[in-house]
């Protein structure tokens, strides 16, 4: 059975209920490994202590997903801190790594406490969040990887249980159909 991995980071500084249901959804799916990364990595040494295991991680799997709140627009920082300490080794420092990743299909998985219509131009938040997160399409494109639209989840602090469901469920058939397609060779 080919290998989904989804990397979440959600910090918790506020307790997950959007993230949280969507991992629920997932969890337990043939093919499918979430990991949260704050869990495993409370603090940021840690994660860079475990450098090579992250990597190896990344060699097993034939798709990635990477799964996080939008925190001030942006990432959150143990993912931009992923990105420093694994993408930057395997794409900048020791390239013939990364390449054993070419063509990993990627995309990331966000949800945003503000509705669509503040994502905009002319709206409060100005840009459309597919911009805001451009740069994960370059890094994408950095390393190799067979970039994929997001999965973008609007409103998410004004969600009730039914919409809560709604999301984790359109996550988890994103998953599903996805895992259940053939990864190209390399
Ligand atoms: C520190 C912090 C910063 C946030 N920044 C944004 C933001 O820039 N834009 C936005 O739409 N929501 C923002 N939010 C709201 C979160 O994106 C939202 O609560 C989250 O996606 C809901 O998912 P969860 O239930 O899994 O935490 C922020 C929340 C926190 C705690």
């Amino acid at each position: 059975m080919p290998g989904t991995l989804i990397l979440k980071f959600h910090p918790g500084y506020v307790p997950s209920k959007v993230n949280a249901a969507m991992t629920a959804a997932v969890e337990g799916l043939d093919g499918v490994e979430t990991v949260d990364m704050y869990a495993l990595y409370p603090h940021e040494e840690q994660l860079k202590a475990a450098e090579d295991a992250e990597i190896e991680r990344l060699y097993q799997a034939d798709r990635l997903c990477v799964q996080f709140p939008i925190h001030w627009f942006a990432a959150t920082p143990r993912a931009m801190a992923w990105q420093d300490l694994v993408l930057n080794r395997m794409f900048f420092t020791h390239k013939e790594e990364g390449k054993r990743l070419k063509g990993l299909p990627f995309f990331v998985a966000a949800t945003a406490g503000q509705g669509k219509d503040t994502y905009r131009p002319g709206g409060q938040n100005l840009y459309p969040l597919e911009e805001l997160l451009r740069p994960w399409e370059c890094t994408a494109n950095q390393s190799h990887f067979a970039y994929e639209p997001p999965f973008l989840a609007y409103g998410a602090d004004d969600y009730d249980d039914a919409d809560r469901e709604r999301v984790a469920e359109e996550f988890a058939a994103r998953i599903k159909g996805w895992t259940a397609t053939k990864p190209e060779a390399n």
